[in-house]
C-alpha cells in the first residue's frame, strides 16, 4: 500500500536519503531504526511532502503520490506524528486534537472514540492548555491528532524519545491496537529497540542516509539489529 522505492533526497549540497526503498503494508508495523542523523526524520518528511526529493517515487494506495503536496497525501489518508510531538502550546488540547480536521469533509468532522480510549488523559483534559501537559502528555495527544483524520498510513517519529516507562506501555499498547485493526499501515521510526522489536512486522536499519540491513519479524535477531545499529 506504500511503496517508497529508490528515494535521494539533498539539503543543499548535503545528501540525507539514499536510494532509500520501504514498504508498509495494512495491519503491519514497519519499523526504521537508527542512530541520530541517519536520516530516519529526512524519510518521514520525504513521505508527507514536507520536502521535496531529488528522484526516486512514492506510491501510496496504488497512486503515485511522490509530486502531490501534504495536505493531499493527508486527504489520502497519510497521517504523522512528528518527532519532538509539536503541539501548539497555546491552543487547548481539544483545539489541538481538532486541528487534525483539517484534511477531512466537514460531515466527517468528529473526534473517533478510540482517541480517549487509548488515551484516556486526553479526555481529562480536554480544556487544558497543549503547552502545560507533560511531555508524555504531549506525545499522547500529537498521536490522537494523527487518529482525528482516521489515517491509512500512520507514519510515528521517535514517540518514546525522553519519555518515562508508564506512558511508553501506553503508546506501545496503542500502536499494537491499530496495527491489530488490520486497516492501517504504520512506519515507526525508533531508537529504542527493545520497543520496535516488541511491536515490529518488518524492520530496516538505516546509515548515513541509506537502508544498510533488513529483516522481517520471522528472521528476526534482535542482537543483529542492536549490532548493525551501533556499526
Ligand atoms: N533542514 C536541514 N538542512 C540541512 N541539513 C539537514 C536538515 N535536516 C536534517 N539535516 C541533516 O540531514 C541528516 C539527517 O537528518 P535527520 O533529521 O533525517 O536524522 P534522524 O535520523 O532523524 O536523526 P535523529 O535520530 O537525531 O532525529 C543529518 O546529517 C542532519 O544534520
Ligand atoms: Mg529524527
Amino acid at each position: 500500500m506504500l511503496e517508497v522505492k529508490d528515494i535521494n533526497l539533498y539539503y543543499g549540497a548535503a545528501q540525507a536519503l539514499r536510494g532509500v526503498s520501504i514498504n508498509a503494508q495494512p495491519g503491519r508495523v514497519t519499523c526504521v531504526l537508527g542512530r541520530n542523523g541517519v536520516g530516519k526524520t529526512s524519510l518521514l518528511r520525504a513521505l508527507v511532502g514536507q520536502y521535496p526529493i531529488a528522484s526516486g517515487s512514492i506510491t501510496f494506495d496504488g497512486a503515485d503520490v511522490t509530486s502531490l503536496r501534504p495536505y493531499e497525501r493527508a486527504r489520502r489518508g497519510i497521517g504523522f506524528v512528528p518527532q519532538g510531538r509539536e503541539i501548539f502550546p497555546l491552543l487547548t488540547v481539544e483545539e489541538n486534537l481538532r486541528t487534525g480536521f483539517a484534511p477531512l469533509k466537514r460531515e466527517d468532522r468528529s473526534i473517533p472514540d478510540d482517541v480517549f480510549s487509548l488515551f484516556p488523559v486526553l479526555q481529562s483534559m480536554l480544556g487544558r492548555r497543549g503547552g502545560d501537559l507533560s511531555g508524555g502528555q504531549q506525545q499522547q495527544l500529537a498521536i490522537g491528532r494523527a487518529l482525528v483524520m482516521r489515517p491509512k498510513l500512520l507514519l510515528l517519529d521517535e514517540p518514546t524519545e525522553g519519555i518515562q516507562p508508564s506512558i511508553i506501555k501506553d503508546i506501545g499498547r496503542a500502536i499494537s491496537y491499530l496495527r491489530n485493526l488490520g486497516d492501517i499501515a504504520i512506519v515507526l521510526v525508533e531508537q529504542y529497540l527493545d520497543f520496535a522489536c516488541e511491536l515490529g512486522d518488518t524492520f530496516a536499519v538505516m546509515d548515513r542516509g541509506a537502508v544498510k540491513y533488513s529483516c522481517d519479524r520471522a528472521g528476526l535477531d534482535q542482537a543483529e539489529i542492536s549490532r548493525q545499529m551501533a556499526l
